[in-house]
């Protein structure tokens, strides 16, 4: 059971330090922020700390640098937050994210002010999860809140190390709304329950489908994943992507579940992802062609499923097709149209990953229109698949 912010007394936050463990992974293109989602997802933790005096101090980390790189800063992002949050909170950077510039700066700060450190991964202690580094980590504060539910599957210093130092350790907003919503969609999906698996990876998802497979009472399957699929159903694939070397999980797959799972009945293939001779073709692929989107007759039968049944629950992760390129983008905007439909029909509908994210945003989907984006890529999976969560166990550790 996780004890989130809200449960403690408004007065423990008073002229107290507060470490938010975010996860501010987001992309930054020429020196800003490009897609600030997940920034938006941890203000209502962020706020609530700050109003009630405490001396909020972020930590996060961006990208996999190996050591120090400008590239890599989290300076945009702290920009991108004070436009975000406005002129009524002062939220300061500090070029480090531990040692004594960074207590200096801490203890500078005014009660409610909101600091955010430099990437942890500039240290490489923080993927070791030392315990030198924890302690650093955790002389910064006296109250730890996890709100990175996307980096809680990793065994880091700032999501396990130092979290068994504090002896006040909560769940944010986010990390707690994560958790409801993937924990229904895990253990109690109100029915019907219909999961879109698109994508290119199969490896990554098995964990999470070999847990909602037995629960759903359709799957759709599209992206290149669905390839594979076809290939373990003696359907001809051409040239296109296949996980070969998941060629005997699929084929089980199929033979347990074969009645709820679907699969793309016709598709736009082309010789190349550049797509100038993009055509569509029913059942089998031409050899030296490569499948690259679901086709209008599967975008019929899937849409029937996801929008206009229920209402019960959907949960979509991965695009139906190299949906980057305009030839293949029909199949993937309109899943995410679908979804739309659903939610509105009240349905409760979730999405998880990046990619998934951007096919809404250009289907023209907003994030009102679905109960919920995790904000979440590799943790929602391993969540789903019911891995250990080394940040979320941290919290309740002595
Ligand atoms: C993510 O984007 O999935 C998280 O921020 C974790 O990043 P990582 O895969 O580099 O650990």
């Amino acid at each position: 059971m996780l004890q989130i912010i809200s449960d403690l007394e408004d007065s423990q936050f008073n002229g107290k330090r507060v470490l938010v463990r975010v996860d501010f992974n987001v992309s930054v293109l020429n020196g800003s922020v490009s897609e600030d989602y997940r920034i938006r997802m941890t203000l209502p933790t962020i706020e609530y700390l700050s109003k009630r005096g405490s001396k909020v101090v972020l930590a996060s980390h961006l990208g996999r640098p190996e050591g120090p790189q400008h590239s890599y800063s989290l300076e945009p992002v702290a920009k991108r937050l004070s436009e975000i949050i406005g002129k009524k909170t002062k939220v300061r950077f500090v070029n480090q994210c531990v040692g004594e510039t960074v207590h200096n700066e801490i203890e500078k700060m005014n009660k409610g002010d909101i600091l955010l450190l430099e990437n942890l991964r500039f240290h490489k202690e923080e993927e070791a999860n030392d315990l030198i580094f924890s302690k650093q980590i955790a002389s910064l504060a006296d109250i730890y809140v996890n709100d990175a539910f996307s980096t809680s599957h990793r065994r880091h210093a700032s999501t396990h190390g130092a979290v068994k130092l504090f002896d006040i350790k909560l769940a944010g907003f986010n990390l707690n709304k994560e958790v409801g919503y993937l924990s229904m969609i895990k253990e109690n999906p109100i029915k019907p329950f219909t999961l879109v698996i698109g994508g290119v990876k199969i490896k990554d998802k098995i964990g999470a489908l070999e847990n909602l497979l037995p629960k759903a009472d359709r799957v759709l399957i599209g992206g290149a994943a669905a390839y594979t699929f076809l290939k373990a159903k003696g359907i001809n694939t051409g040239n296109s992507v296949i996980n070969f070397e998941h060629l005997p999980w699929v084929t089980n797959a199929l033979s347990t579940f074969g009645d709820k799972i679907m699969l793309p009945s016709d598709h736009v293939i082309a010789s190349s992802p550049k797509g100038y001779s993009a055509s569509l073709v029913k059942g089998d692929i031409p050899d030296g062609m490569i499948g690259f989107d679901i086709g209008n007759e599967t975008v019929e039968r899937y849409s029937a499923e996801v929008g206009a049944k229920g209402p019960g629950t959907v949960f979509w992760n991965g695009p139906m097709g190299l949906f980057e390129i305009g030839f293949f983008a029909n199949g993937t905007i309109n899943i995410a149209k679908s979804m739309a439909l659903a939610f509105w029909r009240g349905s409760k509908t979730l999405i998880g990953g990046g990619d998934t994210l951007e096919a809404m945003k250009k289907a023209g989907v907003s994030e009102g229109e679905v109960s919920h984006v995790s904000t979440g890529g590799g943790a929602t999976l391993r969540f789903l698949a019911g891995d250990e969560m080394p940040g979320i166990v941290a919290l309740n550790e002595k």
